[in-house]
């Protein structure tokens, strides 16, 4: 069945080693992610012993968690002055698409990937939001290409439906965890169907704890035969 060397870990493919992050909850205590600084000083050490280029810090910004761009330039720049590694810092933010979202985009108050005009966004994992395609084209009408974190997690959307908002213009972001087979079996499933499809152009950890994604690291989920199908997102 393993005809190309069964399967292996991602952290012993070396799929870290010179990686960019581009989703990741490090930011500490502004969400459900990492808690305190010593806790993000930590994840850092390790994204250096694993060989991590680059993390892009994308904190939530929803109904629920409505965080404050202002408040969160601050706090990144607290974190800043208090890691002194290698592994270089950026700060951008996870939209939820609702209509905090929405009335923020209109008074061009987010917070993008630096000079590249990317959006991170995603959507309850369960139901698309009122009116999915109009809020995507006002991203592009406003000058940023949507970003779609871990499409693979949204059980309401199939290849069809992954197909049709890439030709609009929608980029992918996987979260590396899915695989793993971190979020189980469908989404792995999905998530390889999706990498197979060359319909991913980001790649990030999402990672809230360390144990959880370090763990899912470490899990011998990968084939090897698809590793060169994540080598073009991984590095970009
Ligand atoms: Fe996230």
């Amino acid at each position: 069945m393993f005809l190309f060397g069964g399967k292996r870990a991602l952290s012993e493919a070396g799929v870290l080693r010179g990686w960019t992050d581009w989703h990741s909850h490090i930011l500490p205590g502004v969400d459900d992610g990492v808690r305190t600084l010593e806790e993000s000083l930590a994840v850092l050490a390790w994204y250096e012993e694993q060989g991590v280029r680059e993390v892009w810090l994308t904190p939530h910004i929803m109904e629920d968690v409505p965080n404050e761009t202002g408040a969160l330039r601050e706090r990144f720049a607290a974190l800043c002055a208090a890691y002194s590694g290698p592994v270089g810092l950026h700060l951008a933010a996870e939209h939820m698409l609702d209509p905090l979202f929405a009335e923020r985009l209109a008074a061009g108050d987010v917070l993008p990937y630096g000079d590249e005009p990317w959006l991170l966004v995603e959507t309850s994992y369960f139901n698309p939001p009122m009116d999915l395609d109009g809020l995507l084209e006002e991203i592009r009408t406003r000058g940023y290409r949507p970003l779609l974190a871990h499409p693979e997690r949204y059980v309401y959307m199939q290849m069809a439906d992954y197909e049709r908002l890439a030709a609009d213009g929608t980029a992918f972001q996987l979260n590396l965890p899915s695989l793993a087979g971190a979020y189980g079996e469908p989404v792995r499933r999905k998530a390889m169907e999706l990498l197979r499809a060359g319909l991913y152009d980001r790649c990030g950890s999402d990672l809230h704890r360390l144990s959880h994604f370090s763990g899912a690291m470490q899990q011998k989920a990968l084939p090897a035969k698809s590793l060169p199908l994540l080598s073009a997102i991984l590095k970009p």
